[in-house]
């Protein structure tokens, strides 16, 4: 097993990834106050791994609260269902929620312990490869309005992150590839030896070879534990983990929440914004080239869904977390490895990109 650390001082927390990590709890008992567990998950994940954490936790009184699955249940009435479970069973404030399943799950359950008697603890089993990599470490919690993605929501601290391994043997080839591209996007901002890494290990990394793929859970949130601790609430450098989400959450929003999955928007995304950092002269053609390649290589889309236009992207961006003053700011790459989150760009080369969108 390895553990890294999330360094935020007294609320600093453990990132555990390893095999069988569900089994353990030891792992967990820690990071519970109270006597009281409400373990929310959805109902793809539950059939398959609820049963094995309620074992886990024998002892403890708990409460399974199973939402619906999928992105386009990430809203106000699903939430609903959490706080009402909660009130209805009578949790109280030394009440621990654990969060059993991808992002969605991770997102909203964060978010209600966020709010809940005004915040109680939380923890977080992740159980997609993209919330392995991602959205479980680092307190952004929250749901979607129909007007933007992530909209409403809190930055709230798990206690704890639990990485099972095991339970991407269960996930379908289509989510690992969406999970592919936070990886990706890591080594793009941050890490040139990542990215070369990537690109030697892809295939392997697909199949989810155990060696390589714990590997690069372990480099990915190493990363992102550094950018949260050096800039929480997002104030500065950690708005560079959003590299292509600004041109992804449009095409997520447009396509309607949950058919274009995150991580293949945020890969069409990462692509326009090469080619917007191309534009700008600040990475090379090969460059470029490489980081497309790596993204087609990991199954992820290259180009925005057909029928979206650049109209589409104007007015869904314009309400982007990133817009200040009104003034759009994306995240573009100086060079492989080396991102920047600026306003600095020439408007007639986003205009170029955005023409090209819709063919
Ligand atoms: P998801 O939670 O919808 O999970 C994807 C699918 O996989 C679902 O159908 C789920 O039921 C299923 N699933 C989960 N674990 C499984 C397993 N082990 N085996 C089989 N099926 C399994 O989506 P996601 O990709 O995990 O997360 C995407 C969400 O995360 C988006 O809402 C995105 O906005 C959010 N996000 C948040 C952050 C953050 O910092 N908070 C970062 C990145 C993404
Ligand atoms: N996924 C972007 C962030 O956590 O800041």
């Amino acid at each position: 097993m390895q553990q890294l650390t999330v360094n935020l001082d007294d609320r600093s927390y453990p990132i555990h990834i390893g095999s069988g990590l569900l089994g353990q709890p030891e792992l967990l008992i820690p990071h519970i106050a109270g006597r009281q567990v409400c373990i929310v998950t959805d109902d793809t994940v539950a059939p398959l791994y609820l049963e094995r954490l309620c074992r886990t936790l024998e002892g403890y009184s708990i409460m399974p609260v199973v939402l619906p699955t999928g992105e386009a249940f990430k809203n106000w009435s699903t939430l609903q269902q959490i706080f009402d479970a909660l009130l209805a069973a009578r949790h109280d404030r030394r009440t621990t929620l654990i969060a059993l399943g991808g992002g969605v799950v991770g997102d909203m359950t964060g978010f209600a312990a966020a709010c809940y008697q005004r915040g109680v603890d939380f923890i977080q089993i992740p159980t997609t490869l993209l919330s392995q990599v991602d959205s479980s470490v680092g307190g952004k919690t929250g749901i979607n309005h129909p007007a933007g993605k992530n909209m409403i929501g809190a930055f709230y601290q798990p206690k704890a992150v639990l990485i099972d391994t095991d339970s991407l043997a269960t996930l379908p080839e289509r989510e690992v590839s969406a999970g592919l591209a936070e990886i990706i996007k890591y080594g793009l901002i941050r890490d040139r030896d990542f990215h070369v890494w990537l690109e030697d290990n892809m295939p392997a990394l697909r199949a989810l070879e155990p060696t390589l793929i714990t590997e690069a859970i372990a480099r990915s949130c190493a990363i992102k534990a550094e950018v949260v601790a050096a800039d929480e609430r997002e104030g500065g450098v950690r708005a560079i983990l959003n590299l292509g989400h600004t041109f992804g959450h449009a095409i997520e929003a447009h396509q309607g929440y949950g058919n274009w999955l995150h991580g293949e928007a945020v890969g069409a995304g990462m692509v326009m914004a090469l080619d917007l950092s191309l534009a700008q002269g600040w990475i090379s053609t090969d460059d470029r080239r490489r980081g497309v390649e790596l993204i087609a290589a990991a199954g992820l889309p290259i180009a925005p869904p057909q029928g979206m236009q650049a109209e589409d992207f104007r007015r869904l961006m314009a309400v982007d977390k990133k817009v200040l003053d009104g003034q759009l700011r994306l995240v573009l790459l100086r060079q492989l490895g080396e991102a920047v989150v600026t306003a600095d760009f020439a408007p007639t080369n986003l205009d170029s990109v955005l023409a090209g969108v819709g063919q």
